[in-house]
């Protein structure tokens, strides 16, 4: 007797916990946070995650996107993601020190020639495993997000290294986009993406280091009389979630997640592609700013005061890393 009520207790029990689980239990929220425009390689990736999410995986999950530093600046937006405030973000390489000194090796100046080089070191076995390198953190990379190669503008013409001595100029929080700066004897100052604009405004810095996707979106050009197309170094993203977040959802369904996320990581990809002509060419148009275009020669003076940087940190990257990234400069 006393097993039969029980049975039925618990029966009834269960029954009760699951209606009213399934009355509270809403849609699996992603709250995806990023510091650029809409209309930039990343806004859009994350934009296009969100439409294809909603379209293949109706109430399940929404994608709640928020652009343009609303939610989290870069600075803090690892740490919200540990706590649960914000499960996916896009912070671009150069800010992940704090969490990884692996990922240095994408600042390293003229590493890659182009694209397609990043993109194969990238899609190769040594670029996978650093979407692991922040695994100790509690911290998982989804894939990469390309934006492009990053050009310098300046409150005067940058031709050669001693044109830029001592100037100052704003730099990601990286430790080597700051020797980077050293090596011109420029005075590198470490600030975030949303105060950029107005330190050039106000002359408080005289330069800066960006993608022409960035530079036309923020509007440096308007402020900035002179762009140097260096094409000195790389400003990519990595797509990160916590591993408590993405390993609690059921493995369907993050498998599901994942091939979305791949789909708009591609489509914003292509973006980046486009934009590094489309906004080089819309910022030329604008007729606000000078580019300057560098001969070989003084290129190679850039390369040469630059390219010791790489030695400063091959302890800390590794030297195996940085040969086989630099190997993905040859096409195979
Ligand atoms: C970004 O593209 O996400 C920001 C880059 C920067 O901080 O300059």
């Amino acid at each position: 007797m006393f097993k039969k009520v029980s049975k039925a207790f618990l029966a009834t029990a269960v029954t009760m916990a699951l209606v009213a689980g399934s009355a509270v239990a809403g849609p699996i929220v992603i709250k995806f946070s990023h510091v650029v425009a809409e209309n930039t390689p990343k806004g859009l990736a994350a934009n296009k995650f969100r439409d294809l999410v909603k379209e293949k995986l109706g109430d399940k999950v929404v994608v709640e996107v928020y652009p343009s530093s609303q939610l989290f600046g870069d600075d803090k937006v690892l740490q919200a993601m540990l706590l649960g405030d914000v499960q996916m973000a896009a912070p671009a390489l150069s800010k992940f020190s704090r969490y990884t000194k692996q990922l240095q090796i994408f600042d390293l100046p003229f590493l890659f020639k182009d694209m397609e080089a990043v993109d194969r070191f990238q899609q190769g076995a040594d670029g996978q495993k650093l979407l692991n390198s922040l695994s100790k953190k509690g911290l998982i990379g989804l894939g990469y997000i390309h934006n492009g190669l990053k050009q310098l503008s300046a409150s005067k013409p940058l031709r050669v290294p001693a044109d830029a001595n001592g100037l100052k100029f704003r730099i990601m929080a990286s430790d080597v986009l700051a020797k980077q700066f050293e090596a011109v004897d420029a005075v590198p100052l470490k600030k975030p993406f949303s105060e950029v604009f107005i330190l050039l405004q106000t002359k408080a810095i005289d330069g800066q280091e960006n993608t022409w996707s960035n530079i036309y979106s923020q509007k440096y050009y308007e402020i900035q009389p002179y762009i140097t197309e260096s094409n000195h170094g790389l400003l990519d993203y990595m797509v990160v979630t916590s591993a408590k977040f993405w390993n609690g959802l059921p493995e369907d369904l993050r498998t599901e997640l994942k091939t979305l996320l791949d789909e708009a990581i591609a489509y914003g990809n292509k973006a980046a592609y486009e934009k590094s002509v489309n906004d080089k060419q819309r910022v030329i148009d604008s007729k606000r700013t000078e580019l300057i275009e560098l001969t070989p020669e003084e290129r190679a003076q850039w390369v040469e005061v630059m390219k010791p940087v790489w030695k400063k940190f091959e302890k800390q990257i590794g030297k195996d890393i940085i040969d086989a990234a630099y190997n993905a400069n040859q096409a195979n």
